[in-house]
């Protein structure tokens, strides 16, 4: 095929060029005596990313569900409670990691498309009077049905209520990308993946972790070996790690947390935002429908939008993957065949975004969709022309 491929997943990200650029280079020594001076400064602005002071972060090679799996088998024993919430594929699969963990799940069903459901969560904080609830789970950003969640509304329940539990915080697809408070939010341990607002390839589970858990660790009996907090602690302390480091993704990473400070990471979110809002007006001049119920829980990052009755997604993905080289999200577990999901994240501008709505509506006509051509890209381009306007005459 002639010409670009556009890669409008949800993570893996494109990667931009000095990320890519930094991480192709010769093998380097794991045990060089000048190895801390790159890793030492990478974990210091690494908890600028999760915006903490009090933090550690952890970088372990593995995607983000290993991160999920290290945030629990260091900090809780077999047996302890976690309260959660199911609305999503992801927010489902931390459950199903927790139980096989042989943890005891008190888990909120919600409707996909809503969010961590805040309310129940304060009262069912509220009526554990004995504290048996040990952690409380929030995915952030559930890429399945483009949902953000309230963070820091978890954070007052916990407050409100007294409630010692940990607060561990799923943010592989909104770190980076969406904000995130660390230490503002008394999160306990935030998981974040290399592929999606970090711009690498697939590879690394980014964590940050509290003083407050890593004192739990002390005494947590859930069998861990490769994800021991203990072990990192130990060696990441002169710079160095356990076992062999993944070196040329650390030296990716470190290019691509310099990208993200450069821009300032305000700047990062408030592009996410324009970005994904250009998205959203798109869908509603399309008359589709996202997956995300409200708009306080419409995702920067990603948004799952529903095709009319009678239409199937997968064929429309194929088709845009096959005949344009459009790659667009599945619709996961129930929502298969019935959404399609575009990645807004990453190394991202309004050039790509506009793109990949064209793109979008040539293959919708090409099924039979009912919309009318031009109208989502036409709503897209005036929000950005007007908002673009606004901020270039703030700047002035
Ligand atoms: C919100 C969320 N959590 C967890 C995961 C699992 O991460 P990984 O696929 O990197 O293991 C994903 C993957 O897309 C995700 O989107």
């Amino acid at each position: 095929m002639a010409g670009i491929r556009g890669l409008f997943i949800p993570g893996p990200t494109n990667v931009p060029e000095p990320v890519r650029r930094a991480m192709d280079i010769p093998m380097e020594d794991q045990r060089a005596p000048d190895l801390p001076d790159f890793t030492l400064p990478l974990f210091h602005d690494l908890k600028r990313i999760f915006k903490s002071e009090a933090g550690q972060v952890f970088l372990f090679p593995s995607s983000g569900t290993g991160g999920w799996e290290a945030a629990i088998t260091n900090t809780l024993s077999p047996g302890d409670k976690v309260l959660a919430a199911r609305f999503g594929q992801f927010s489902h699969l931390w459950i199903d990691l927790c139980q096989r963990h042989g943890l005891e799940v008190e888990s909120v069903d919600c409707e996909w498309g809503e969010g961590v459901p805040v309310e129940r969560y304060a009262d069912i904080l509220a009526a554990d009077q004995g504290h048996k609830i040990k952690a409380v789970l929030a995915c952030q950003n559930e890429t399945a049905t483009g949902v953000t969640s309230d963070i820091a509304g978890v954070r007052k329940a916990l407050d409100e209520t007294r409630h010692p539990a940990l607060l561990f915080v799923d943010g592989v697809s909104s770190i980076a990308s969406i904000d995130f408070q660390m230490d503002e939010w008394g999160v306990d341990v935030a998981v974040a993946g290399s592929q999606k607002g970090f711009m690498l390839p697939a590879g690394l589970a980014i964590l940050c972790v509290s003083q407050k858990a890593l004192a739990m660790a002390k005494d947590a009996k859930l069998h861990r070996c490769y994800f021991d907090f203990a072990d990192m602690i130990r060696t990441n302390k002169d710079g160095f790690f356990p076992y062999t480091p993944p070196l040329n993704m650390f030296r990716g990473l470190r290019a691509s947390v310099d990208m993200l400070l450069e821009e300032g990471l305000e700047n990062v979110f408030a592009r996410h935002h324009r970005l994904g809002e250009g998205v959203r007006r798109a869908v509603a001049a399309w008359n589709m429908k996202l997956c995300a119920k409200e708009k306080r829980w419409h995702s920067d990052t990603v948004s799952a939008i529903h095709l009319p009755d009678g239409f199937d997604s997968n064929a429309l993905i194929r088709h845009a993957y096959r005949r344009y080289g459009l790659s667009l999200g599945l619709g996961l577990a129930k929502l298969n065949g019935k959404v399609f999901r575009i990645g807004h994240l990453g190394d991202l501008n309004e050039l790509m975004v506009l793109s990949a709505l064209g793109t979008v509506e040539l293959v919708l006509r090409d099924q039979g969709v009912p919309i009318k051509a031009g109208s989502g890209v036409g709503a897209a381009i005036e929000y950005f022309h007007q908002t673009g306007t606004a901020l270039a005459v703030a700047a002035e």
